[in-house]
């Protein structure tokens, strides 16, 4: 049916976060044998594949994204016999895995950085970016992103090193050869295993200007900070960036690489690389580059119109390379959950729904987040001692340096971190919500309102929980070939209460409507007289013939209608 599709544009990606997912083994923190254990869960949810949050081994300091070892497996999580379990399980179920690659940086404890800061003539110190200072002061005014100066001095060799994250985050210099050599050897690793691809991260913060020069100084990281806290006074996000990291983001020489890396990966048979960004140059003018990025500014509109939608699409649809595929997604284990974000307190659940039916009928691969389908929201710490997010930790620490009063900055640093997204998943109405044995404290709080429905047993018992409604239309798209390859032609372009177009392809069209008003409304179509409504979110429909010139829909609905031609 989609013979010309590789698998990773016919696939629907669901991000495991694996110190959330299943607690295989009770000591309050997820791993791969919990993971293992759900696989027919989510065989039947209906995903295609996973997208593994690291699970090497780490201090996690940026919990997990701070490698000590990439090509291993963190014994928090398990061994690598479990990780080959986990690999075979899924093939054998038809899904595939792509890991994490976290290229930036390592950890401070990894083998290469100890070695790196041993000696100023060890044969790994230019494995990192080390600097003498100016005068006692870090050899330039580079921020780091997470906050305070990017440089850390080091006093055995008496020199700074350079770190774009967290000082525990030392950035490789991947203008060294044998950083590359080393790198590749771990991609390898993962690839001759058998793994299908890899999530990059932080991928625009690889290279920094080789001269190291000073910014220009009109923002500080206080202003950034700021900026993230959603201060109404400070910069926009894209000034202080643009200002602050104009020498430590999007240098010269990741394209290259990313040819590179895509070579290497060509190398194997149907893989896939996925790049955390939302730049499409990164597809490579011809294609040679990742094969699919995400479509961050999508995601980042908040709430999500109709307007918005038809915006982005436009504008992301022609800038794509030619040849390039779409990719959407609306959460992650950094940003709020799409439940929260989108909802308007009132109207949730039908929003969620929205949600899901926009990344499965827009044209590209969608990502989903574990959680979602059963409506994780935001769950916020409400005790600093449950803060794991250093990144939390630190915006509470600042605000209260800045004279912010420590409950209000207990408040917003929990509202702006990334712990609220990353709860323990709620499996059913047990105690812990079943993530964890009742006698074991999870490693962050599970949202308690799992005990309120929001839990995957219950949902699976309710035919009209959005767990089963994620269920039937993740089934019904993938029998559904103008869903996954169709064009996407916006119609009523103007509409301000409800988004429509079709998704077309040489031989079938479907019509989707939805609906984002608590409205009623009648809507007129004339792609043709009448419809075969294939899925709506208002069940009784579906089945129905519809007559589009006179096409009722309730408020939120949901509608896939394929037209009779
Ligand atoms: C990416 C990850 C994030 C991490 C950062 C540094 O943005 O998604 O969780 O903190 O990179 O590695």
């Amino acid at each position: 049916m989609m013979n010309h599709l590789a698998w990773w544009q016919t696939a629907v990606f669901y991000q495991i976060y694996p110190h959330s997912f299943a607690d295989g083994n009770g000591d309050g923190v997820g791993d791969l044998v919990g993971i293992i254990q759900k696989l027919d869960y989510l065989q039947d949810l209906g995903i295609d594949a996973i997208w593994l949050s690291p699970h090497y081994p780490s201090p996690r300091f940026d919990m997990g994204y701070d490698i000590a070892d990439y090509t291993a497996v963190d014994p928090i999580y398990g061994t690598l016999d479990e990780f080959k379990q986990l690999l075979d399980g899924l093939h054998t179920r038809g899904m595939k895995l792509i890991l994490d690659l976290v290229l930036n940086h390592t950890s401070d404890q990894h083998a290469w950085f100890q070695e790196s800061r041993s000696s100023r003539d060890n044969p790994k110190r230019d494995w990192y970016i080390w600097r003498d200072g100016k005068d006692g002061a870090p050899p330039n005014n580079w921020y780091s992103i997470f906050g305070g100066p990017s440089w850390t001095y080091d006093e055995t060799t008496d020199q700074y090193y350079y770190h774009f994250f967290f000082k525990e985050q030392p950035d490789l210099n991947w203008r060294n050869p044998d950083v590359q050599a080393a790198m590749f050897a771990a991609v390898r690793f993962w690839l001759d295993l058998g793994v299908d691809g890899f999530r990059l991260d932080a991928i625009e913060s690889l290279f920094e200007h080789p001269d190291l020069p000073d910014h220009s100084g009109r923002y500080t990281d206080l202003d950034m900070f700021r900026t993230f806290q959603r201060d109404p006074d400070a910069p926009s996000f894209a000034d202080t960036s643009r200002y602050l990291f104009t020498y430590q983001m999007r240098q010269p020489g990741i394209h290259e690489l990313f040819q590179e890396i895509r070579a290497l990966v060509d190398e194997y048979d149907n893989r896939v690389l996925v790049g955390e960004t939302d730049d499409v140059a990164y597809h490579g003018q011809h294609n040679d580059e990742l094969h699919l990025v995400f479509n961050f500014s999508l995601m980042h509109r908040s709430p999500i119109t109709p307007n918005g939608i038809r915006a982005n699409q436009q504008e992301r649809l022609a800038a794509l390379p030619a040849g390039a595929w779409p990719c959407n997604t609306l959460g992650n284990h950094d940003s709020p959950r799409a439940y929260s974000r989108f909802g308007d307190g009132q109207n949730d659940e039908a929003i969620a729904r929205l949600a899901l039916a926009l990344m499965l009928t827009l044209r590209g691969t969608p990502f989903l987040y574990n959680g979602e389908e059963i409506g994780m929201g935001n769950w916020l710490p409400s005790d600093i001692a449950t803060f794991r997010d250093n990144v939390s930790l630190n915006a509470y620490q600042t605000m209260v340096r800045l004279g912010t009063p420590p409950e209000e900055a207990l408040a917003k640093a929990a509202a702006s971190g990334r712990d609220q997204c990353r709860t323990p998943m709620q499996w059913d109405n047990a105690a812990n919500a079943g993530f964890s044995p009742e006698n074991v404290t999870p490693w962050l709080p599970v949202n308690p309102n799992y005990a309120a429905g929001v839990n995957v047993a219950d949902q699976l018992a309710n035919p009209d929980s959005l767990l089963n409604f994620y269920r039937r239309l993740l089934a019904l798209r993938r029998q559904t070939s103008a869903l996954i390859a169709g064009e996407y032609v916006p119609l009523h372009e103007e509409a301000e209460e409800y988004v429509a177009f079709l998704r077309k392809t040489a031989v079938s069209t479907l019509l989707v409507i939805l609906n984002y008003s608590p409205n009623p409304l009648t809507l007129a179509f004339d792609v043709a007289e009448t419809g075969k409504v294939l899925f709506s979110s208002e069940g009784e429909r579906e089945g129905e013939t519809a007559v589009l010139a006179t096409l009722p829909l309730a408020p939120f609905e949901i509608l896939l209608t394929e037209p009779n031609q």
